[in-house]
């Protein structure tokens, strides 16, 4: 069994600990404000790797923290890639790995593999007009969502026509070298992401729906795995090129 630490006890945090036990590990600690505890030599004493999902206000602390404790660690939580460099000196000052990444779903880094390798031979074809389109439910805070943003990434880089996403409302004619991506905002809607191909004969969808939250927790804990005995900073897309054996692409 492998020794784990939670770091942050929310809707993530309480997900992991349910699934832990069937997936090879053993919770040791789980630090969080609500039960008034913190990070220290002690309460980290028995891990073997910590899973941090917090806030964007806490998350670089805590990692400062786990990586000066000398503990490898995984890191859920968004909003922090500006430090991003300051926490590649802190991995390799500390000898520690850690990987990090903005979604952890096994499913839906399969479908940037999926969305990379059609949009190369879509851009073969010129009759082909690419669009994307994201639904979600009416409690999510933000739009477009970042897992629509990294989609916009693949497509442009794969896409010789298209220079440019647009997330934004139209008032006019969409421009050629424009990529239109739209949001929808509606009821309990789960996480889902289209990217589709319009011709004058057809259409071709690629689509991703998610059921829960599982998957994501899921996709932490292999990461967890993973890194408990390697050292590094690794982004969870090259973590996954790495399990499927394709080349990771930046
Ligand atoms: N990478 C992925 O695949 C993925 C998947 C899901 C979510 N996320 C991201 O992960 C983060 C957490 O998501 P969530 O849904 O679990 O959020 P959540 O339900 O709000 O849980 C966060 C928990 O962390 C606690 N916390 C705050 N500061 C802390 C600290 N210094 N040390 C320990 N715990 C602390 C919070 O306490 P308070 O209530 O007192 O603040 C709260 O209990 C978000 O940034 C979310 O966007 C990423």
């Amino acid at each position: 069994m492998i020794k784990l630490a939670i770091i942050g006890y929310g809707q993530m945090g309480k997900l992991l600990e349910k699934l832990a036990p069937e997936h090879n590990f053993e919770v040791v600690s789980i630090i969080d404000p609500h039960l008034e505890n913190n990070i220290s030599e002690t309460s980290l004493s028995k891990a073997d790797v910590c899973i941090e999902f917090t806030t964007p206000d806490a998350v670089f602390e805590n990692i400062r923290q786990i990586s000066n404790l000398g503990k490898n660690l995984v890191v859920g939580t968004t909003g922090w890639l500006d430090k991003l460099e300051a926490v590649q000196k802190l991995v390799q000052q500390n000898k520690i790995g850690m990987v990090y990444g903005s979604n952890f779903s096994l499913g839906m880094n399969l479908f940037f593999q999926i969305v990379n390798s059609t949009t190369k031979l879509m851009n073969k074809i010129e009759n082909y007009d690419v669009f994307g389109l994201e639904l979600h439910h009416k409690k999510k805070k933000d739009s477009p969502s970042g897992t629509a943003k990294i989609l916009a990434d693949i497509v442009l880089k794969n896409t010789d026509n298209k220079t440019s996403a647009q997330f934004e409302k139209l008032d006019r004619k969409i421009e050629k070298n424009e990529f239109h991506f739209g949001s929808v905002r509606a009821g309990n809607i789960p996480g889902t992401h289209l990217i589709g191909f319009d011709s004058t004969a057809d259409t071709i969808e690629l689509k991703h729906t998610a059921r829960n939250r599982k998957g994501l927790a899921l996709g932490a804990l292999k990461a967890a795995e993973w890194i408990a005995k390697r050292k590094g900073l690794y982004n969870f897309t090259e973590y996954f090129s790495e399990i499927i054996g394709v080349e990771h692409e930046a």
